[in-house]
């Protein structure tokens, strides 16, 4: 990942040792590197100089609320999934007019929260979404500003549980039947159609998918025009892959060029929704070896980090770079299987990675910045992990690690048991 340094055989992220943070904050531990995101990003915004466009990064692949400030500093959007997203974007100081809300089962209660506050759109992904906003917008005076999220038909060649724009996934709205979605939507009175959408999948590694879809949606977005359905903008999602181990996905400037091309000659604004390729590799899970165990066919590496810190591995057998934090030159390499702590046989954060390591040792998780805290959970009555982000030489907290006591609030005992 290109955050990390090995310095003085030890891993530093940007100006800090990594074993610094794990004495600091304790592990496991989150860290990410600001300037990472913001290269990432620069990325993106360099490649689109000369074209209308807005990016709206993915909250779901990281929602703490000091990376949505960094990037709404930097003029990002933001596309969401729930109100939750929402409230976190707008707490960073994020601008509501460059949210795009996702999803497809939004609540009445979140598209009122959404109108409120003036989003860029709804992402709409079925006709029965499409009614209950124009009659909440109805009931609150107000017109809805609309995308369809269409579902193009295409094998982005990703894992099945991340690919989203196949036929038979749940997402959007079947690309053949959208015509006829956006003449009912242009006849409503409470919303205003303004652009399309899709997203394909994610941890995407060619630029062909993005391409064939990209094609679906602007011969769509022809025939509405000749229909009088003129749209503004077009989205064509995230899904931008990272390399975990030996995939080559295109850089973020190879990725766009060919998309720039197929707007040369348009006059819509361009929205994307990356996430993964913005925060990915700024990040890395910090973690410290319990224990060490063989039991006569492997050898196990007990860690402090869990699936349910990390839940990548186990729900989707993802391959993530585990290193040691330090050399450690007493070791010798031995090939383990990395697992946690939790009651599960999946809770494997790794297996068969020949490491030189010893009990009390520090490893890191690399590329743990999108879909890592995001995802985690409480499964075992485990607190879930600090996160802390780098900055130069400075190290801020982020988010404290949970309490025992964080673990049990807002549940109740009952009352005591009145006699029969
Ligand atoms: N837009 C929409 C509507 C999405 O559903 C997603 C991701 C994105 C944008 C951002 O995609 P990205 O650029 O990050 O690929 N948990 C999985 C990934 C799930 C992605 C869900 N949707 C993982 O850890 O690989």
């Amino acid at each position: 990942m290109t955050g990390l340094k090995q310095v003085n055989q030890q891993l530093w992220l940007d100006a800090v040792p990594l074993c610094d943070i794990a004495q600091q904050y304790s592990t496991p531990c989150y860290a990410y590197s600001q300037s990472i995101i913001e290269k990432n990003f620069g990325n993106y915004q360099n490649a689109l100089n000369n074209q209308p466009h807005l990016i709206c990064f993915a909250v779901k692949a990281n929602s703490n609320i000091a990376i949505l400030q960094t990037l709404a500093r930097l003029g990002a959007g933001f596309d969401i999934v729930s109100v939750g997203e929402l409230e976190r974007v707008l707490i960073a100081g994020g601008k509501a007019e460059k949210v795009v809300f996702s999803g497809v089962g939004k609540t009445a209660d979140e598209m009122r929260r959404a109108l409120e506050v003036g989003i860029h759109c709804f992402n709409v992904e079925s006709e029965a979404e499409l009614c209950l906003l124009d009659q909440t917008a109805g009931d609150m005076g107000l017109i809805a500003p609309v995308s369809m999220r269409v579902n193009p038909d295409v094998d982005a060649g990703t894992h099945p549980y991340i690919a989203t724009g196949l036929k038979e996934s749940k997402f959007g709205i079947t690309i053949d039947c959208a015509e006829d979605t956006y003449a009912r939507a242009a006849a409503m009175s409470h919303v205003r159609v303004l652009g399309i959408d899709c997203h394909i999948g994610s941890q995407i590694t060619e630029v062909a998918p993005f391409i064939e879809a990209l094609g679906h949606l602007t011969a769509l977005v022809d025939r509405l025009a000749l229909k009088g359905i003129e749209l503004e903008h077009i989205d064509i999602g995230g899904g931008l892959g990272v390399r975990y181990r030996d995939e080559c996905p295109p850089s973020i400037e190879d990725y766009l060029q060919p998309i720039l091309e197929q707007f040369k000659s348009r006059s819509e604004t361009l929205i994307l929704e990356p996430g993964r390729s913005i925060t990915a590799d700024a990040g890395v899970l910090i973690t410290r070896v319990q224990y060490l165990k063989n039991n006569g066919e492997k050898h196990f590496a007990m860690i402090d980090a869990a699936m349910n810190d990390i839940l990548r591995p186990a729900l989707y057998e993802a391959w993530m770079d585990i290193k040691p934090v330090e050399a450690n030159t007493t070791a010798t390499a031995i090939e383990y299987d990395i697992v946690g702590p939790v009651c599960e046989s999946t809770d494997v954060l790794g297996r068969n990675r020949s490491l030189a390591i010893g009990a009390g040792d520090l490893l890191c998780i690399c590329d743990a910045g999108a879909y890592g805290f995001s995802m985690s959970s409480n499964y075992n009555s485990r607190p879930r992990p600090a996160e802390v982000m780098v900055d130069g030489r400075e190290v801020h907290l982020i988010r404290a690690r949970e309490s025992l006591a964080d673990l049990t609030r807002g549940e109740h005992l009952l009352p005591e048991r009145k006699a029969p």
